[in-house]
């Protein structure tokens, strides 16, 4: 395990001490919480002595989405995903990492002044490394149904990382972790179940996986597109429809997915066991394989990752 804050980071277009990489108490990234966000793992092969990224590609997409949202002009005209997957081998190799790693790439509004607006400032791209284990539970989590509703598409658009979302995201896990609970799920306005205070949210009805569609005010994640391609090639139906919260307690098994989450099953909801409160086995099943996945002991997942050390 290593301390973050001796490595190398990126940082208005170098790579710079940890320390170096400051912001000012006026700046409009810290000050509004412009700026957009996405969190990539790497995951360690130690047979292989490999070190794999999990589809940058997919990250970079989704990032440049919604960059183009904020028009962060020098994030688009600089960055072509080449240069992008470029910052995050450069920075890993610089570090000298060889264990799991977690990237955090942010694109920020770069100006000291006080007016929030996406137009007329300097944009900046930031990247450092995090030694991140698992960041919820992964054998069992026990969850409460948040109080608080998830932002919509015509305020904060959900499908994009914007930082300043993820105010929404502290208040639905501060009341879910003081009261007792491991992780929020998050309803929409409507009372229809979006997904987890930071994951998408599948569960499982009848033997088919159902997850709610990315115009229900979800994050598109790349970890909940992986699922669904691993489901489908297993044979597993797959169903992207709105979710009614008593679903949630009649499901027969739920599990929250994100880079941070990985895939982490819900064993209770608000105190209502799921099924018999064990871990199901389609959970199970596309646990263990993401897991094989992410480390390159799938062959036909090959193409998902880059291996950092010898990028191709
Ligand atoms: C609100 C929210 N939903 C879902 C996810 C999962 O997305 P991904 O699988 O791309 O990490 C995240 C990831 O951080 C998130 O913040």
């Amino acid at each position: 395990m290593f301390d973050h804050e001796t490595l190398k980071v990126f940082f208005r277009g170098d790579f710079v001490d940890f320390n170096q990489a400051t912001i000012s108490v006026a700046n409009t990234g810290f000050l509004y919480g412009l700026g957009v966000f996405s969190g990539i793992r790497a995951h360690c092969n130690k047979e292989e002595d490999r070190l794999y990224l999990f589809r940058p590609d997919e990250h970079y997409k989704r990032f440049r989405a919604a960059c183009k949202l904020c028009r962060y002009e020098n994030f688009l005209s600089t960055y072509d995903y080449a240069a992008f997957l470029r910052i995050l081998v450069t920075l890993i190799q610089v570090n000298n990492i060889r264990e799991d790693v977690y990237i955090r790439v942010g694109n920020f509004s770069d100006e000291n002044r006080i007016t929030p607006k996406f137009v007329g400032y300097r944009d900046s791209l930031c990247a450092f490394l995090y030694p991140l284990g698992d960041y919820i539970p992964t054998t069992g989590m026990r969850c409460k149904v948040s109080s608080w509703t998830r932002v919509e598409d015509n305020a904060i658009p959900a499908r994009a990382k914007f930082n300043g979302a993820y105010i929404n995201t502290a208040f639905a896990k501060t009341e879910a972790l003081l009261d007792g609970y491991d992780e929020a799920i998050v309803l929409d306005s409507r009372g229809h179940v979006v997904e987890g205070s930071a994951e998408n949210i599948f569960v499982v009805i009848d033997g088919k996986l159902i997850t709610p569609p990315v115009t229900d005010n979800i994050l598109e994640g790349i970890t909940r597109k992986t699922v669904l391609e691993i489901a489908a090639a297993e044979g597993i139906t797959t169903v992207e429809r709105t979710l009614d919260r008593t679903e949630l307690y009649k499901a027969d098994e739920i599990f929250l997915t994100g880079t941070g989450a990985k895939v982490s099953p819900v064993t209770e909801v608000d105190k209502l066991a799921i099924a018999d409160g064990k871990v199901g086995m389609i959970s199970s099943k596309i646990q263990s394989i993401y897991f094989a996945a992410v480390r390159g002991e799938v062959e036909k997942y090959k193409h998902w990752l880059i291996d950092v050390y010898k990028p191709n």
